[in-house]
C-alpha cells in the first residue's frame, strides 16, 4: 500500500506540480487552505505533510499547531514549503515540529528524495515503537507469571506447615496479612508490602522440621519439647536463606519470636537489632495466636487481645508497630479481623 501524502498550498498550480511529481509513488491529495486541511483530518490520516508557509487566513504555523492537536497527527512528519531563505521562519518551523523544509520553487528529484527519506524514517520509527510496545508487554507478561510462581510455591510451603500443624490452619496466611496491612500503615511501598505478606506467610516455615508429636502435642510441653519447638527459627532460616531472589525472605522466620526488650529467643536481640520485619510479623503472629480459635479454647475475647497488646509494647513488641495494631483492633469494631 502506497503512503499518503497531504498537500496544502493556497497556489493551486504549485499544489497540481507537486501533485504530478510524487503521484506514481504515492496517494497524494490536495487541499487549498489549513482549514481544508484540518477539515480533510477529520476523514484521513496522512503519513506525512507537504505544508505552505505564506497563506492568507491560516499561514503555515498556524495550521501546524492545530494539527498537532489531533492526537493521530503528533508524530505524523511535516515538511514545510517555504519561500524565503528567512532564517527565522526556519526557527519558528522548528519550533512548531516541522521535520524538514523544501524551498521553493520545487526540484522534483530533491522534493522526491526528501519524501522518500522522511517517509523512511517515519516507518522505521513506527516500526521501532511497536517492537518497543510488543517485547515491553511481554516482560510485564513474564513478571506477572513470575510473581504467581513465587506465590503458589509460597502457598505451597505454607500448605505443608499447615498440613502438619491442626491446630492453627491458615495462621500464616492471617499472619501474612496483618503484618502486610501494619507495613501499608507504616508507610511501606505496595512491592515492600508484597515481600511483608511472603515473609509472613513463610515465618514458621520451620516448624517443618520440628517433630509433629510436639508441634499437636494437646497439653502443655515439657522444657524438653519446648527447646525443641524453639529451635523452628533457626531451621525457617536454613531453609529459607537458600532463596535469595526475594530479599530478607529468611528474616520473618529467623527473628519474628526476638522480644523488643531481648528476652526472646533465638538470639535474644532487642529493639531496633531486630529486624523491622520480624518486629512487625512479631506483633502480627501475636494477635492471631490470641484473637484465632485453637482446639483446646475459644478466640479470646478482644478486649483481652488488645490489653495484651497494649501490656506487651515496648516489652515484647516494637512500640511503633504494637500502636498501629492497636489502631487496626479499634478499627475493627466488630472483632472481624481474624478467622477469615
Ligand atoms: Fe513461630
Amino acid at each position: 500500500m502506497s503512503n499518503r501524502i497531504l498537500v496544502v498550498d493556497d497556489d493551486a498550480t504549485m499544489a497540481r506540480a507537486i501533485h504530478s511529481f510524487l503521484k506514481d509513488d504515492y496517494e497524494v491529495y490536495m487541499v487549498t487552505s489549513g482549514r481544508n486541511a484540518l477539515q480533510f483530518l477529520e476523514k484521513k490520516t496522512p503519513e506525512l505533510v507537504l505544508l505552505d508557509i505564506k497563506m492568507p487566513d491560516m499561514d503555515g504555523f498556524e495550521t501546524m499547531t492545530e494539527m498537532r492537536k489531533r492526537p493521530e497527527m503528533e508524530d505524523v512528519p511535516v515538511i514545510f514549503l517555504t519561500g524565503d531563505e528567512d532564517s527565522e521562519t526556519e526557527e519558528h518551523g522548528l519550533a512548531v515540529g516541522a521535520s524538514d523544509f523544501i524551498r521553493k520553487p520545487v526540484v522534483p528529484n530533491v522534493l522526491k528524495l526528501r519524501v522518500r527519506h522522511m517517509l523512511e524514517l517515519y516507518t522505521l520509527r513506527n516500526d521501532l515503537q511497536h517492537e518497543v510496545e510488543l517485547q515491553t508487554a511481554e516482560i510485564i507478561e513474564q513478571q506477572e507469571k513470575l510473581r504467581q510462581m513465587t506465590y503458589q510455591i509460597t502457598e505451597a510451603l505454607t500448605g505443608a506447615i499447615d498440613a502438619k500443624d491442626t491446630y492453627t490452619s491458615g495462621h500464616s496466611f492471617r499472619v501474612a496479612t496483618y503484618a502486610r496491612e501494619i507495613a501499608g500503615r507504616f508507610g511501606y511501598s505496595t512491592a515492600d508490602q508484597e515481600i511483608v505478606f511472603i515473609t509472613g506467610m513463610l515465618h514458621d516455615v520451620g516448624k517443618i522440621g520440628v517433630p509433629n508429636a510436639i508441634i499437636n502435642k494437646p497439653g502443655k510441653l515439657t522444657d524438653e519439647e519446648y527447646e525443641v519447638m524453639k529451635s523452628h527459627p533457626a531451621i525457617g532460616a536454613q531453609i529459607l536463606e537458600k532463596i535469595t531472589t526475594i530479599p530478607h525472605i529468611a528474616t520473618g522466620a529467623h527473628w519474628h519470636h526476638e522480644r523488643y526488650d531481648g528476652r526472646g529467643y533465638p538470639d535474644g536481640l532487642s529493639g531496633k537489632d531486630i529486624p523491622e520485619i520480624a518486629r512487625i510479623i512479631g506483633v502480627a503472629d501475636a494477635y492471631d495466636a490470641m484473637s484465632s480459635k485453637r482446639s483446646y479454647r475459644d478466640p479470646l475475647p478482644q478486649t483481652v487481645v488488645r490489653s495484651e497488646i497494649e501490656k506487651g509494647s515496648g516489652t515484647q513488641f516494637d512500640p511503633v508497630f504494637a500502636g498501629i495494631m492497636l489502631k487496626m483492633i479499634d478499627g475493627d469494631t466488630e472483632y472481624k479481623m481474624r478467622e477469615f
